[in-house]
């Protein structure tokens, strides 16, 4: 397994659409706050800089869930980290890389909903339609892309790759 030659995103277009939605989000909840929750690992360099970008008070915690093993999603989702910011009454807005089946964001979404948020939403960078199995919600969709591997800007292929500014596929 190698990198494209090419970035399926660079870096430009990344930013890019990175500040359209940050001014989308800003738009959306003018006058009040917000919680980011970023999902690690793969969330924390797009949910970086997209807070940076926002102009609405923000605060930020943390959710972790494990549930992909290698290139296939599957099996039970385990949480190794909640947020420590209790979410009642708050404007919840969750940050993901990706949306793939869909399975891991809904048990996040569902686990953080009990804590009966006033608002909760859901800003993906990536997202892959086409895969979906469980039918979920992105208010904020950064890309939606092929059913391919991506990897870079945060995503990992066995936590290689998170540091790389672009995204690039893995082809054989
Ligand atoms: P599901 O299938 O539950 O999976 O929506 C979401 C999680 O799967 C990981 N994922 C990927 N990670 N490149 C990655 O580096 C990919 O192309 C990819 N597709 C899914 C990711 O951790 C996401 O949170
Ligand atoms: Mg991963």
């Amino acid at each position: 397994m190698r990198l494209s030659d090419q970035p399926l995103l660079s870096a430009e277009t990344i930013q890019g659409r990175v500040t359209e939605l940050a001014d989308q989000i800003s738009r959306d909840y003018s006058g009040r706050e917000i919680v980011l929750i970023a999902v690690l690992k793969g969330a924390s360099i797009f949910c970086a800089d997209l807070m940076r970008r926002l102009r609405v008070p923000a605060t930020l915690d943390y959710i972790r869930a494990k549930s992909y093993r290698g290139l296939h999603s599957g099996g039970p989702i385990e949480f190794t980290m909640l947020p420590e910011t209790n979410l009642t009454g708050r404007n919840v807005v969750v940050v993901e890389d990706i949306l793939d089946t869909g399975k891991t964001t809904a048990a996040i979404l569902d686990m953080l909903d009990a804590d009966h948020p006033a608002s909760l939403v859901l800003c993906v960078l990536l997202d892959k339609p086409s895969h979906r199995v469980t039918p979920v919600h992105a208010a904020y969709v950064g890309f939606a892309i092929e059913d391919r591997f991506v990897v870079g800007y945060g995503l990992d292929f066995d936590e290689a790759h998170r540091h790389l500014p672009a995204i690039y596929t893995l082809v054989e």
